[in-house]
């Protein structure tokens, strides 16, 4: 149990590289609300939700601020009918409360996409694709008419759920987006597993509990016994 659990750490240490990689390509500004032409309609999910929202349709997002002196953030996109085959990455869109991505031919969908994405609530897919996380990182699925809507994000942390991951000893459970869920060291605690003290940034542990993640963790932890016996 031990090396399963060094195994999906050295993926989730794997995940923070990749997202510091990619983080210095992204676009800026609103630019996924043009990744396809169009505007969000008045009748479609996402164009209702924007009107009881009292939100502002700009091409493909709503858009809306809690607070006239706060700048405007996409609460809503809506990306579907748009021939998109990947979605790689929804730069901006870290508060959006809704996504439709169906009516595309995506075949299958990273869960590094929605990290970070607290607010995602109500997420329209494809129906062959899996809501990230799985089913059991959120409130309720249901498959109607070619589309999976995947909705209700639940807390990864909760702990009164079936949710059974804890983070190491002096270090704090953070939602971190659909099925994932961060462990912070707390404060003078560093390093692996938060083992060292000392005043240092605060490392963050991602435990992403994707089924391909746990797949990779498994084939690691097998690897590693595999030395550990041929020693
Ligand atoms: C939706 O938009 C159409 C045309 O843009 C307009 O005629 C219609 O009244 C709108 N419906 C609602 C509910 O706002
Ligand atoms: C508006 O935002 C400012 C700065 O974020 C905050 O200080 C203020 O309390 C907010 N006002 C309301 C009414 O939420
Ligand atoms: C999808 O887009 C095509 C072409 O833009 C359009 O003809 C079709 O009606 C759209 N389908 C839906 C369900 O909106
Ligand atoms: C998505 O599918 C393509 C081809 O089927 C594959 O090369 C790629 O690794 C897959 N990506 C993910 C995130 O599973
Ligand atoms: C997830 O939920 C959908 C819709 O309720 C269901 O069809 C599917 O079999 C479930 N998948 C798993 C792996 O439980
Ligand atoms: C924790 O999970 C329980 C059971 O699923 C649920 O009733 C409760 O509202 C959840 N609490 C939070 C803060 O998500």
């Amino acid at each position: 149990m031990q090396s399963l659990l060094r195994g999906r750490e050295v993926v989730a240490l794997v995940f923070i590289f990749n997202l510091f990689f990619n983080e210095s390509y992204q676009l800026t500004g609103l630019q996924v609300c043009s990744l396809c032409g169009g505007t969000v309609q008045n009748d479609t999910d996402v164009g209702q939700f924007c009107s009881r929202s009292a939100g502002r349709i700009d091409r493909r997002c709503c858009l809306s601020n809690d607070n006239t002196s706060d700048p405007e953030r996409i609460i809503g996109l809506d990306l579907s009918n748009c021939s998109l085959t990947q979605v790689e990455d929804l730069p901006g869109a870290s508060k959006v409360f809704m996504i439709d991505l169906s009516l595309n031919p995506i075949v299958n969908i990273s869960e590094k996409v929605f990290l970070g994405f607290l607010d995602l609530n109500y997420l329209i897919l494809p129906q062959d694709l899996v809501c990230p996380g799985g089913n059991f990182s959120w409130q309720k699925v249901e498959v109607t008419q070619g589309k999976r809507f995947c909705e209700g994000q639940k807390n990864m942390c909760n702990q009164t759920g079936q949710m059974s991951m804890n983070c190491p000893e002096n270090s704090r459970c953070d939602p971190y987006g659909p099925g994932l869920f961060e462990c912070i060291c707390a404060e003078n605690y560093h390093g692996y597993k938060c083992l060292r003290q000392g005043e240092f940034p605060a490392v963050k542990v991602f435990g992403p509990l994707a089924a391909s993640m746990v797949v990779m963790s498994f084939l690691l932890w097998v690897s590693q016994r595999r030395k550990a016996k041929s020693l």
